[in-house]
């Protein structure tokens, strides 16, 4: 089991440089106690006389005195009094499930640029070693927290039941929980609800969300979205996870999270280490804002892929839409020349490319063309897209095998699967051992050579099918059922490995719409398919609750003929929902006319005016639709003199007939500079800062699906 756990334990090795950061952490009371700061909190924890190690205190600087005795151990575990939910449960090989741990050695150090604390613990009488992290991120308001387990014995391996990333206690109060779960189509809806006493778990298990990790804590009944303090944090990872929020008899409230370990386990023989993902944790009195200028901040000036990450994102064109499957070379040409005259800089083919792909029961996994729609191969269709002006990309799915495939037909074991038991089929297709090397080298080599061949500059990376029949039945006995975490690590191998190997191409990620949307992911791909649902007025309401967690320059959006509500919504205000992220096309355009054609050309020119402050800018949801039958949104270039305003209207009620849904009539602006004055495109005024943030502006907007872009500069 040599390679499993590798590219975790590598990562760590060669980030870890030594240099005391003692202005961010810094340790008390001869090495007994560790302040960790951030803008505005601290996190503290100390070593008892008995030499456990507490957590003591996570919140405002100010308060901190009050909470002189541990809230909880630092790293609950199985053993003993089992008050805490356990980050770490485990079985020795003789049996014994109970650990007892003791304060081994602290360090602090620096992890990738940032000051972190590493505590190790070890167990009392077996071979057990457990060093915490807590990595300190100041100027986003949070800290980042994951374990790190060894097997430090010569014989005998330790059963792993369940190892989580990091733990958190609350002092006593009433707390509110947001979270955001979703389906397909409906990604992101956000849900609050009161904790009471007992467990509330947000979690997946069969590696789809369509939701997210993502999460805020609040005392009950504070909902100023720009003030008050949030608890707030998010699991770095794209398998199955779990976050519990328990609320105690006292009233105190402890969040855990992790890898979900629901039918999993790791066997640790002598000397292996397992490293788990990385969970953030995060404190602001800055109320809901504060929380979304923490998160988007931190993924888009630290997260994402260094190579892209400050790069204007195209204009995309992606083919889905106007043809799904039916796909050739003449009409792809035709969409190409017709996007390029309407300013698409990135011309996408989505699905049905490929050997045997006429629908979707047929042809995943052979990653050659399909000669009877491609008689050429892509290369012709590439050199004259790239002729066009265009650049071109592609659509893959990786991961996933159709059982009409020539390669299913070669390696039926190379899917999850148990013997005597169904292969669960989604959208006729299963799941690849991806935990295999064979099918990781067989995916490596085909898309290595997709690249290699071709002038692909974005690979559209998709996954469309849960997690079934977890078998591996081949591999030994004691890592059968580790066997989704090794899925995960292969996975992001293979997206860096390609990506390294292919510096100029851009990435998106996908599954069925936005079903992996997390920070791990973030990590590896520049932006999101966000959903399916390419609906208008549907799209407000997913792009509200996405740019509360995730920066705007990771949210494609393209503009369809998608009419859920048969609404008729206008050309323009799809364009106008569109461009609050990254801007796409998805019609048949063939098929426009002059008209339409004008519009989009003036849209696209329109966002590639304003793009740099949607997709560089801080982004403020002024008005909710969750709370109104409006949406604002507001985003604001670094040094504030920039602004941009998107205001769309659902439906309008006559005034003062319906109170929950009734127009404010001013729009008070956010994140301006108050004493510099502003002047409004289209609007003959100019206004302070201070204005229009505190008494605000009449947006003239009226009418139901009407939409304005208002953009703003400094005098
Ligand atoms: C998934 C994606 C779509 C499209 C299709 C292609 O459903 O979410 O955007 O790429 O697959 O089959």
């Amino acid at each position: 089991m040599k390679s499993k756990f590798l590219l975790m334990l590598t990562g760590l090795a060669a980030t870890l440089i030594v240099t005391a950061q003692t202005n961010i952490i810094h340790s008390d009371n001869d090495g007994k106690s560790w302040n960790i700061m951030t803008r505005s909190a601290v996190y503290h924890l100390n070593i008892t006389s008995q030499g456990d190690v507490k957590m003591v205190y996570f919140g405002n600087k100010s308060q901190m005195e009050k909470f002189e005795n541990g809230l909880g151990d630092e790293i609950p575990v199985r053993g003993g009094y089992v008050s805490a939910i356990p980050m770490i449960e485990v079985v020795f090989p003789d049996g014994v499930r109970d650990i007892e741990l003791e304060y081994k050695s602290s360090e602090i150090t620096s992890i990738d640029g940032y000051p972190a604390l590493k505590i190790v613990q070890r167990d009392k009488h077996y071979p057990l070693e457990i060093s915490s992290f807590i990595r300190a991120l100041p100027e986003y308001d949070m800290i980042e927290k994951w374990v790190e387990v060894v097997n430090t014995g010569k014989k005998g391996s330790i059963k792993i039941e369940n190892l989580l990333s990091g733990s958190v206690f609350l002092p006593k109060d009433v707390y509110e929980l947001t979270h955001y779960s979703g389906v397909w189509g409906h990604e992101f809806t956000p849900h609050t609800t009161k904790l009471t006493q007992g467990t509330k778990t947000i979690q997946v298990k069969d590696f789809k969300s369509h939701g997210s990790s993502s999460f805020m804590v609040r005392p009950e009944g504070e909902n100023d979205p720009y003030a008050g303090k949030v608890w707030f944090g998010s699991l770095k990872y794209s398998g199955n996870w779990r976050i519990d929020f328990e609320k105690f008899f006292n009233g105190n409230i402890q969040i855990v999270g992790g890898m979900n370990f629901w039918d999993q386990e790791v066997n640790l023989k002598p000397q292996q280490t397992l490293t788990t993902p990385r969970m953030l944790f995060g404190y602001t009195e800055f109320g809901a804002e504060g929380v979304t200028m923490s998160l988007a901040s931190y993924i888009r000036e630290k997260l994402l892929p260094a190579t892209h990450r400050d790069r204007l994102r195209p204009v995309l064109y992606n083919s889905w839409y106007a043809t799904t499957f039916s796909v050739n070379e003449e009409h792809q040409l035709a969409l190409a020349k017709a996007a390029k005259e309407i300013g698409v800089e990135m011309f996408v083919i989505d699905d049905g490319w490929f050997k045997g792909r006429v629908n979707d029961n047929a042809g995943l996994g052979d990653w050659t063309v399909d000669k009877n729609k491609f008689p050429n191969g892509l290369k012709p269709m590439i050199d004259k897209i790239n002729e066009m002006g265009l650049d071109f990309g592609i659509w893959i799915e990786p991961e996933m095998v159709n059982p009409n495939s020539d390669l299913y037909r070669a390696h039926p074991d190379w899917v999850f699967h148990f013997p005597n038991r169904r292969r669960h089929e989604g959208r006729n297709q299963l799941i690849l051992n991806l935990a295999r090397e064979d099918v990781y080298q067989y995916l490596y080599r085909c898309f290595h050579d997709l690249l290699k061949e071709n002038n692909i500059r974005f690979i559209k990376w998709d996954m469309n099918k849960v997690m079934t029949d977890p078998g591996f039945m081949s591999a030994p006995a004691d890592e059968q059922r580790a066997v989704r975490i090794q899925y995960v690590e292969n996975l992001y191998r293979l997206i860096e490995t390609l990506r390294k190997e292919f510096p100029e191409v851009w990435f998106e990620n996908c599954s069925s719409g936005g079903g992996r949307i997390d920070l791990a992911m973030m990590s590896r791909f520049d932006f999101n398919w966000v959903s399916d649902n390419t609906d208008p007025v549907e799209r407000i309401f997913i792009q509200d609750s996405y740019l509360t967690l995730f920066p705007a320059n990771t949210m494609i959006s393209w503009v369809t003929q998608e009419d859920w509500h048969r609404q008729n919504p206008s050309l323009e205000y799809k364009f106008d929902v569109c461009m609050a992220g990254v801007l796409g096309v998805g019609y048949d355009i063939t098929k426009w006319d002059d008209g339409q054609k004008k519009i989009a050309s003036e849209k696209i020119a329109q966002y590639k005016k304003i793009r740099e402050i949607v997709q560089k800018g801080d982004v403020y949801r002024i008005v909710s639709p969750y709370e109104e039958n409006r949406s604002v949104l507001q985003y604001v270039d670094k040094n504030k003199r920039n602004a941009v305003v998107f205001t769309y209207n659902m439906a309008e009620y006559p005034a003062n007939q319906i109170r929950e849904t009734q127009q404010t009539p001013l729009m008070k602006l956010r994140g301006l500079l108050p004493d510099v004055r502003y002047r409004i495109e289209g609007m003959n005024e100019n206004y302070s800062g201070r204005y229009l943030m505190d008494v605000g502006i009449a947006i003239p907007l009226r009418g139901a699906y009407k939409s304005n872009i208002f953009v703003i500069h400094t005098d």
